[in-house]
């Protein structure tokens, strides 16, 4: 039986800086019943010297209430490099965990729940990747497994820049097919695709998009590259999650949509009140595992920790090197669909 943590006049005084930015998305009563386990998961968060790093698509009350740092794959994976905190609690899936413990073999890297997994990682094998002939370069949504095998890792956020610094005409790129193509439209290296399709990304079509223009006139839409080609094509700007939050800083018309992930909307409006978010109902049912009660109970048992071959982590460790050696990718200038 799980015991709901009281709503204290400490607790409520503690919390009430993080109340003031998740009011707009938050109901009050269920602040109430989080408020205390966001109270609980800080103070040991200090005890520890724990740091959390938390993905854009995490829920509101662990995006702004619990995380020390929040980005897209590629800033958390640097973020995770740079720390000198003694545990790493990763709150994302299982390859961005992974990746910070590749990173960091003498720090203990935590995730809340072992089965938050992702539906590209799981689409190919290391036994895939052998003798390819060609020069890979795989999105790091991918297992260490993978990472072992191939020539350098990417993310959605610098993937046309990990493709053209290989200085060479043809890549295999994997495992997302979608990405692939849409890194192919920007690059003149022949990119050839793996079959890997994100469950959430899939499911946008260009009617939806042409749906929603029609709903929602002048609406600004802003597309994540694991979108099908077509969909990034009808979309006004592609980018990484962090592509697109830096977007909305640009002058543009009032509304906006972001078709990715539903909890990028929530965790961005309250830092806009100037724009209008039409929301989508897409949510990764890998990304909902991590919840504050998991987060809690990681904290205090020190679960479920990371491990990984020191064999293996080192061949890994070559692939996400050489991503992080490149430069940060430009604002905008690194979106393989704009
Ligand atoms: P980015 O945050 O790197 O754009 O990745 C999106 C994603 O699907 C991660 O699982
Ligand atoms: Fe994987 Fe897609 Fe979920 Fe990201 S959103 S973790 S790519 S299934």
């Amino acid at each position: 039986m799980t015991t709901v943590l009281p709503f204290t006049p400490e607790v409520a005084r503690e919390t009430e800086p993080l109340w003031e930015r998740l009011k707009t998305v938050v109901p009050r009563f269920e602040w109430e019943m989080k408020a205390p386990l966001v109270a609980a998961i800080n103070r040991l968060k200090r005890e520890r010297r724990a740091v959390i790093l938390g993905h854009n698509y995490m829920v509101p009350e662990i995006f702004h209430g619990i995380s020390d740092f929040t980005g897209d794959s590629l800033e958390l994976a640097r973020r995770a490099r740079d720390t000198d905190a003694a545990i790493i609690l990763f709150c994302g899936v299982h390859f961005m965990a992974e990746t910070a413990k590749i990173l960091n073999p003498g720090r203990t890297v935590l995730i809340p729940d072992l089965e938050a997994g992702c539906s590209l990682s799981e689409s190919i094998t290391a036994e895939d990747v052998r003798h390819p002939g060609v020069p890979v370069v795989a999105y790091v949504n991918t297992p260490a497994a993978i990472k072992a095998e191939v020539d350098v890792c990417c993310t959605s956020a610098n993937a046309v820049q990990v493709v053209e610094s290989l200085g060479v005409d043809e890549v295999l790129f994997l495992p997302d097919e979608y990405l692939a193509r849409n890194v192919a439209r920007k690059t003149k290296v022949k990119v050839t695709a793996w079959k890997g399709r994100c469950i959430v990304h899939e499911q946008f079509t260009v009617e939806m998009l042409e749906s929603y223009r029609a709903q929602f006139p002048g609406i600004e839409i802003l597309a994540h590259p694991e979108c099908s080609p077509e969909v990034c094509a009808a979309a006004d700007f592609v980018g990484s999650t962090k592509g697109m939050i830096d977007r909305l800083d640009r002058p543009k018309s009032g509304r906006v949509i972001l078709i990715t992930e539903c909890s990028m909307a929530d965790n961005v409006q309250g830092a806009h009140p100037e724009l209008e978010f039409v929301k989508t109902c897409t949510l990764c049912p890998h990304m909902k595992r991590i919840t504050l009660e998991k987060v809690l109970a990681s904290l205090t048992d020190l679960k479920h920790e990371i491990l990984l071959e020191e064999g293996l982590r080192l061949r890994a460790l070559r692939s996400v090197e050489r991503m992080l050696a490149l430069p940060v990718p430009a604002r905008a200038d690194a979106d393989p669909g704009e």
